[in-house]
């Protein structure tokens, strides 16, 4: 079975991610560590145990991590997801959040890592505060991974949280340049413009959702107010080729889970802008070699087309 570790700031798209792995039996989530983003880390914890509620699978340890970007103050995207991350939608059977583990998301990381060398992959799907701080203080971490996925940054400095860039390394800056700076295991990117250009079409969302079974009634629950802001006049204009159903996360979930994901992409060295008056956290590639030596970042690859078959499959099995 892979082992997958997932680094969340669970909104809905992070919740359908999650939901894709649970569903996978050759999947074990060894833990999902939470991390401030799209809601206070609170609620992602909160969130985080009711996803896995949802799926029967309480037993997968929960860990708290950062609650705010290295530097500066935290953002959200409640506007999207809803103030509480899942659409601000009931919930009747809150899990207890004694579930949440003691031990920190970066010790957490440090330790499953270090305990299955060279067998697991690492899914981040929200800002890179966790993971940055855990390679710095475990700096043989990224040799150990089996592969690095991460959801964030952009190709085409077309950004959904500033004119420039990305919620994910919008929210933490420095911490994205870290993380590509000094990881040195094959690291897989899906960037914003990708993840709007392989949408899903509406009709799909609704087959999905009207699938009959709890995980589909959950899910139907707390996507609906993404579903409205997905039809806004802002997210027409973010969603660089029109609206539809964009499971950001689930892209590199998928990508994790399966090895033939993946159809093309690009190879990359790729950094962060962490200064510029309008373009702070826009991803940056660099497509002819100009940055060199001590501080050149290490390349990526960065996905320009992906199985949409499976990724249908997968979104499908992920309610069944
Ligand atoms: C990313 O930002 C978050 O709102 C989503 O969960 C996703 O990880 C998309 O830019
Ligand atoms: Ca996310």
């Amino acid at each position: 079975r892979k082992k997958l570790l997932a680094d969340v700031d669970c909104g809905t798209d992070d919740a359908q991610a999650i939901m894709m792995a649970l569903a996978d039996p050759n999947v074990e989530l060894l833990g999902v560590t939470c991390v401030h983003g799209n809601t206070t880390v609170e609620n992602v914890c909160k969130n985080t145990l009711r996803v896995l509620q949802a799926c029967n699978k309480l037993e997968i340890p929960v860990f708290k991590g950062a609650d705010k970007p290295i530097l500066g103050n935290a953002i959200d995207a409640g506007h999207f997801h809803g103030l509480d991350g899942l659409g601000d939608a009931p919930c009747p059977n809150p899990p207890s959040q004694d579930l949440v583990q003691e031990e920190s998301a970066v010790s957490a990381m440090i330790r499953i890592v270090n305990e299955n060398p060279g067998e697991v992959s690492l899914v981040a799907t929200a800002p890179l505060t966790n993971l940055a701080l855990a390679v710095r203080m475990d700096p043989s971490l990224p040799s150990k991974l089996r592969g690095l996925y991460i959801m964030g940054g952009n190709t085409d400095s077309r950004g959904n949280t500033t004119v420039c860039a990305e919620f994910n390394f919008a929210a933490d800056p420095e911490a994205a340049y870290i993380v590509l700076k000094d990881y040195c295991c094959p690291t897989y990117l899906a960037c914003w413009e990708f993840t709007c250009h392989s949408k899903l079409s509406w009709e799909f969302c609704d087959a999905w959702l009207a699938q009959d079974t709890d995980k589909a009634r959950f899910m139907a629950r707390i996507f609906r107010h993404s579903i409205e802001a997905s039809r806004s006049e802002r997210c027409e204009k973010e969603f660089v080729a029109g609206t539809g159903f964009v499971s950001c996360d689930s892209y590199a979930m998928a990508a994790a889970m399966d090895d033939s994901f993946i159809l093309e992409y690009d190879e990359y060295p790729v950094s962060v802008e962490l200064t510029g008056t309008h373009t702070r956290g826009m991803m940056v590639m660099d497509t002819v070699g100009f940055l060199k030596g001590k501080e050149a970042p290490k390349k990526a690859f960065i996905m320009k087309k992906v199985d949409m078959k499976k990724f249908e499959q997968m979104m499908m099995a992920a309610l069944k």
